[in-house]
């Protein structure tokens, strides 16, 4: 249990490295909590400080999910002590994956603000499973591509990965991983919510209604 604590710890930790503040910070000088939807993602960053800086957040953001799961890979790799169970390795490897969410949402370094997991959540499904992963990557690309709208394709392509779980036979624990990142993401999404539901959303690397 000790060594369950610690990968949790770890993967919270891994998952709280502000990239999209620090970016903020040293590319332009600002906070980017108070830019824009406030959020540190890779969406705000590319609204505030352009396509370049987003795309370098966005891979290491979704590096922390990959390195989150690594982490319980290379545990068991290792061989290390106290060896668990291997029954316990998908329930570790979920638990690790919500932690790395929980700590890029809500990194104890920004005083618990941070992004909307989304990065995040596509690299713990990369990692988990390639074909979930990928599945929920498409469904992001198609409501991106047709609405123009981000939040709009991260809500859906949440609401799917629970699906692609169960279409894809995927672990118990996976299975309710999957349920309950979605309904965080959605959750974390709530503001995105009520302008996508007011017509207000912004279209991809606009500015927010009330920025202008
Ligand atoms: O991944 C976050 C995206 O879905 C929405 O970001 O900044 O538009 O609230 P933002």
């Amino acid at each position: 249990l000790t060594v369950c604590g610690l990968l949790f710890i770890a993967a919270y930790l891994l998952g709280s490295i502000p990239t999209g503040y620090l970016a903020g910070r040293l590319l332009k000088g600002v906070d980017i909590r108070e830019q824009g939807s406030g959020s540190t993602g890779a969406t705000n960053v590319l609204r505030t400080l352009g396509k370049g800086p987003a795309l370098v957040v966005l891979l290491i953001d979704a590096l922390k999910g990959v390195g989150a799961i690594a982490l319980v890979n290379g545990y068991y790799a290792l061989g290390q002590m106290p060896v668990m169970p291997a029954t316990w390795r998908p329930w570790l490897v979920a638990a690790t994956a919500f932690a790395a969410l929980l700590g890029h949402s809500k990194s104890i370094w920004i005083n618990f603000k941070g992004g909307k997991s989304v990065a995040t959540g596509l690299g713990v499904l990369l990692a988990m499973s390639w074909s979930v992963g990928l599945g929920a990557l498409g469904v992001f690309a198609v409501v991106l591509a047709l609405s123009r709208i981000v939040s709009l394709g991260s809500i859906t392509a949440a609401i799917a990965v629970p699906i692609l779980m169960i279409l894809f036979s995927a672990p118990l624990s996976y299975k309710l991983f999957a349920s309950a990142a979605a309904l965080y993401v959605v959750v974390r999404h709530r503001s995105n919510i009520q302008r996508i539901l007011a017509g207000t959303e912004p279209q991809i690397g606009q500015a927010l209604p009330t920025e202008v």
